[in-house]
């Protein structure tokens, strides 16, 4: 019987774009990273599978593809949470709570720096500044920024974004 759940459809339709994307690309030069971004924006990060197509398709080593994919922050390996949280440990923040706010995080959350959590809703990240000092301590949630903040206002912040 067919599978039920939309997963099959949606991986269609992830391969489908796949394919738009290397009929795009193929044969230009410089098109690993411009493959690599718009590989990303499909399916949120870098699965080894689809870095072992885009090397076969580009026709070059899987091991550029990783050694590039792995070189550059903006690139992930692993899954990314739907929302993703970077909580600010620049000067500012630090000197006004900025690590409580940051344990309670993890504690809430369950995971550390840099992790996702099991069921893909968040991914935690420390930053430096991100400029909006004068909030201190601070953290943006996708795109939306939370200042003033103590350990308390955590849980209520991350129950919008459950
Ligand atoms: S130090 Fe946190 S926003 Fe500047």
């Amino acid at each position: 019987m067919a599978c039920q759940c939309g997963q099959g459809q949606k991986q269609t339709d992830k391969d489908k774009k796949l394919q738009a994307v290397f009929a795009r690309y193929r044969g230009q030069k410089g098109a690993l990273i411009p493959v690599l971004q718009a590989s990303q924006d499909i399916y949120g990060y870098l699965p080894r599978e689809v870095m072992e197509r885009i090397a076969k398709e580009l026709r070059i080593p899987f091991s550029k593809v990783f050694g590039v994919a792995t070189f550059y922050a903006q690139f992930h390996l692993k899954p990314r949470g739907e929302n993703i949280i970077r909580v600010c440990l620049g000067t500012a923040c630090h000197v006004r709570g900025g690590a409580k706010v940051f344990a309670k995080l993890k504690e809430e959350l369950q995971i550390e720096d840099g992790e996702t959590t099991e069921d893909l809703k968040f991914t935690l990240e420390s930053v430096a500044c991100i400029g909006a000092c004068g909030l201190a301590p601070v953290m943006v949630i996708n795109e939306d920024t939370h200042g003033r903040l103590t350990p308390e206002k955590v849980p209520e912040i991350l129950d919008r974004y459950r």
